[in-house]
């Protein structure tokens, strides 16, 4: 049905923030290609929505609550879902927040609530993602990183740090790990029509502006940063590591100016 090169049956998979707009498609998308999934969220009771919502799992998802904030727990979660799964081949780091203010108005808590979940829990989960897979033969792991990891907008700057964090973590993992059969990589996605980016597309001027400023016209739908997802956790992808795909609609090709022309 597809593609071997795609291939995700039988791969044992870790998604955190799992229960979250983009987990739980990414979720449904690798149980339906055949993988086993550990789904893991802050989040017990939108676990639960998620676990009931995927019918055919045929006991292949397993759901974990915990919280990524805790270096410790990251530890625990991986091991856990490891022992579920008996062993661990596929990481998607997906948990991740924001709290949008202006730089002024960022609160040293705020700062770190932001770090400890976006940048510190994805290194912590992949330090301990990385024994287990070495043990196994190899892994990949992908992250959620953003286009703000290059593109700020205003009220952002510290989940965008965040992000360039993200994708730097990505380079040094890929280098320090490919010795060990472990290739990582991230998607850096412009905004996304979910809940979690609804208080920037949700007023009409920033539509707006998105839909004139991307040159595909338009935000994306959340399913359409499946494709690479997929494609970055499987064979497809063998012989790429420590890259970040922009999943922009083109923001980043340059500029139009003759936009600017008077008519
Ligand atoms: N939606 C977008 O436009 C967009 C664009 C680029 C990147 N991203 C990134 O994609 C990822 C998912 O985004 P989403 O739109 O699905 O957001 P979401 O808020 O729907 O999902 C994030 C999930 O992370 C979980 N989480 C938060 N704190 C946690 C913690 N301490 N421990 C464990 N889990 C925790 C939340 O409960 C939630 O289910 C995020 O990392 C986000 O930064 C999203």
């Amino acid at each position: 049905m597809f593609d071997p090169i795609f291939n995700l049956k039988g791969k044992r998979v870790l998604i955190t923030g799992g229960a979250g707009s983009l987990g739980t498609l990414i979720t449904s998308a690798f149980v339906e290609r055949g993988a086993s999934v550990v789904v893991q969220d802050l989040n017990a009771n939108r676990l639960e929505e998620v676990i009931n919502s995927i019918p055919d799992s045929s006991g292949k998802l397993f759901s974990l609550t915990s919280d990524l904030s805790s270096a410790e727990e990251c530890k625990r979660t991986v091991e856990d879902a490891s022992k579920l799964l008996d062993g661990l081949d596929i990481v998607i780091n997906t948990a991740g927040i924001n709290r949008r203010k202006l730089i002024e108005d960022v609160t040293p808590e705020d700062f770190d609530a932001i770090v400890s979940v976006n940048m510190r829990a994805i290194y912590f989960i992949s330090q301990a993602s990385h024994p287990i897979m070495k043990k196994g033969g190899g892994g990949v792991i992908v992250n959620m990183s953003s286009l703000s990891a290059r593109y700020s907008f205003n009220t952002i700057s510290v989940y965008a740090a965040t992000k360039a964090a993200v994708s730097s973590i990505t380079r040094s993992s890929a280098r320090e790990w490919a010795r060990d059969k472990i290739r990582v990589n991230c998607i850096e996605p412009s905004v996304i029509k979910t809940d979690f980016t609804k208080p920037l597309w949700g007023e009409p001027h920033r539509t707006k502006w998105f839909d004139e400023t991307t040159p595909i016209g338009r935000l994306s739908a959340p399913d359409e940063i499946i494709g690479a997802v997929i494609f970055l956790a499987t064979d497809a992808s063998s012989y790429i590591t420590g890259q970040s795909i922009v999943i922009d609609g083109g923001i980043l090709s340059g500029g139009d100016w003759d936009s600017y022309k008077d008519n």
